[in-house]
């Protein structure tokens, strides 16, 4: 896999999120990734791994990623003036074959492709609806990127309370759903859509290597055994997801 250095232009809190911005030229697809690392001296071995993000935004020059400092490898994101990434990796969602209004749904950090995800869509004309799931309301600071969207906190101190599913006055009269945040909430966001209407779903697993060589980030599939998130996904459609 290669690796570019690439100097962190600008960097932001957002809520209790960080958002750091970097020249990044080329095509990038809403929800493909990016595995990314601090540089460090004279080789990068800390963190050995690097971690996997989703491309927050990307204007075709410049890119984004959103991220929470969950352990070592984003603490030291966090702090970094020049990081390496390698990019863009994985399936995005698919855009084109839904019809009518959309529903972008993220829980937490899973809020982050829905941002590249909603320019995209404006680009070809897809309307749609942003709905936004936090923990508490020092992350929902996060959704000020995101005017008119629906919020929920589980604490209930900002928005709805409850799961950003709560957030959503009526799933049915959307043509699309597109989700991204932890496991249960897409399992629930996949069973409140039904099977009839397109739902696309992407995928928070753990990843190693990010290229396919691990079998570190494998997920279970409807038509048996397992498929690899970093390379099959990290989007599925729904129904091909084994839970
Ligand atoms: C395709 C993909 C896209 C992602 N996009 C984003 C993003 O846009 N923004 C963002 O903040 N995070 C995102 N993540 C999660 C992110 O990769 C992890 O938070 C990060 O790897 C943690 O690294 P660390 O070294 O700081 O923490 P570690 O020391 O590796 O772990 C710290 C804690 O975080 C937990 N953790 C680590 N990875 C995950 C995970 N994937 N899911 C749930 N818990 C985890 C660990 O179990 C541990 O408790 C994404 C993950 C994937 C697979
Ligand atoms: S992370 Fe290694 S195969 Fe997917």
């Amino acid at each position: 896999m290669k690796f570019y250095g690439v100097s962190v232009e600008e960097r932001k809190a957002s809520g209790r999120y960080t958002v750091l911005r970097y020249r990044w030229p080329g095509l990038v697809e809403p929800g493909q990734f990016v595995m990314a690392r601090a540089v460090g001296w004279p080789v990068t071995l800390d963190p050995f791994l690097a971690r996997p993000f989703s491309f927050y935004d990307h204007d075709g020059e410049v890119a984004s990623l959103l991220f929470e400092v969950r352990g070592r490898g984003t603490a030291l994101l966090d702090r970094a003036h020049k990081i390496e990434v390698s990019a863009p990796l994985g399936c995005g969602f698919q855009l084109g074959s839904s019809s009518g209004k959309a529903a972008l749904l993220g829980g937490g950090v899973g809020i982050a492709p829905l941002k590249i995800l909603g320019r995209r869509l404006t680009e070809l004309g897809v309307p749609h609806d942003v709905f936004l799931g936090f923990a508490d309301a020092p992350t929902a600071g996060a959704a000020r990127d995101f005017p008119g969207a629906g919020m929920a906190t589980m604490d209930g101190s900002l928005g709805t309370p409850g799961t950003v599913l709560d957030a959503v006055p009526n799933l049915t009269e959307y043509g699309a759903v597109y989700a991204c945040g932890p496991n249960p909430m897409l399992a629930a966001v996949k069973r409140t859509v039904g099977p009839d209407r397109l739902c696309q779903l992407s995928v928070e697993e753990r990843m190693g290597c990010g290229n396919g060589s691990c079998n570190g980030c494998a997920v279970p599939v409807r038509s048996g055994g397992y498929v690899r998130s970093c390379v099959e996904g990290p989007v599925f459609r729904a129904e091909a997801l084994a839970w």
